[in-house]
């Protein structure tokens, strides 16, 4: 199947991206920064999830950022799509085949620690994976990696520096934190958020970090930037709603745009 969908690819473009950027929920507008070389639709590629949560575009962008070669992936797809884990990992494992070294990803959480504040970015220093199956359930393709793969430090340390410096030299906030996935799509219970909050996460979403698995299966270097779109159920006395999120990623989108680009131009 990858070698299919590969071969498509390059039958569009001979592009060699160094670096993926993965554009989460409120976070696509990078897409529109890019000096495009090519773009192929999810739709058009031979078994490939299609995105269909509002504001995933569903295709791969090839080209320049920041002085870097990227594939930026304009949406991604969840669990809650009715995608399996595998099936949601399949575009991190194309980026590795074409490429890729590098990834950055980025996504909307709901914050936990009563530190973050809505719309302070926070860089991922580890992760938990509650309640949700590993992609690299099933035989192992043991050309990707090992059966059994560390995860002590799933963050790459060189890549989070440059993050930060980015951060500091353009004014940005960025605080760095433990990040929980969960299946969604239904937001937190207040029990539910007390219960992460007990188990040391800082900000809780939908995504990601099954993503990460995968990506570090293959070897790549990740890190994650994730928005602090809204306060995590329970913190304040008010339903959630996917308005908020949207309207945090509206306002914070130039400042990630910059906090990308600058990475990438450090990289
Ligand atoms: N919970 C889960 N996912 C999210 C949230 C949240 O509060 N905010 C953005 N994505």
């Amino acid at each position: 199947m990858f070698e299919r969908q590969l071969e498509y690819i390059r039958s569009v473009t001979d592009f060699v991206p160094d670096t993926a950027i993965v554009l989460g929920s409120g976070c696509g507008e990078f897409a529109n920064t890019v000096d495009v070389v090519a773009s192929v639709d999810y739709k058009d590629i031979e078994g490939f999830p299609v995105s269909t949560a509002p504001g995933h575009n569903g295709r791969f962008i090839f080209g320049y950022a920041g002085g870097c070669r990227v594939a930026v992936m304009d949406g991604r797809v969840h669990l809650y799509e009715g995608y399996t884990p595998q099936e949601c990992v399949m575009p991190i494992r194309l980026l590795k085949l074409m490429g890729c070294k590098n990834v950055i990803f980025t996504n909307a959480s709901g914050g936990i620690n009563k530190e973050l504040e809505v719309g302070d970015f926070m860089l991922l220093k580890d992760h938990i994976s509650c309640f949700v199956p590993s992609p690299l359930i099933g035989e192992n393709d043991d050309s990707f990696g090992v059966r059994f793969p560390d995860m002590s430090k799933p963050y790459d340390g060189e890549l989070n520096k440059l993050i930060m410096q980015s951060a500091k030299e353009n004014g940005i906030s960025v605080k760095s934190g433990v990040y929980a996935q969960l299946t969604g799509p239904q937001f937190e219970t207040p029990a539910e958020i007390k219960m992460l909050s007990t188990l040391g996460a800082d900000a809780v979403g939908m995504s990601t970090v099954i993503e990460v698995i995968a990506a570090r299966h293959c070897n790549m270097k990740v890190a994650v930037i994730s928005l602090i779109a809204n306060l995590a159920c329970g913190i304040l006395d008010k339903p959630l709603t996917a308005d908020e999120i949207n309207e945090t990623g509206e306002e914070k989108k130039a400042d990630l745009i910059k906090l990308l680009t600058e990475t990438l131009r450090k990289m």
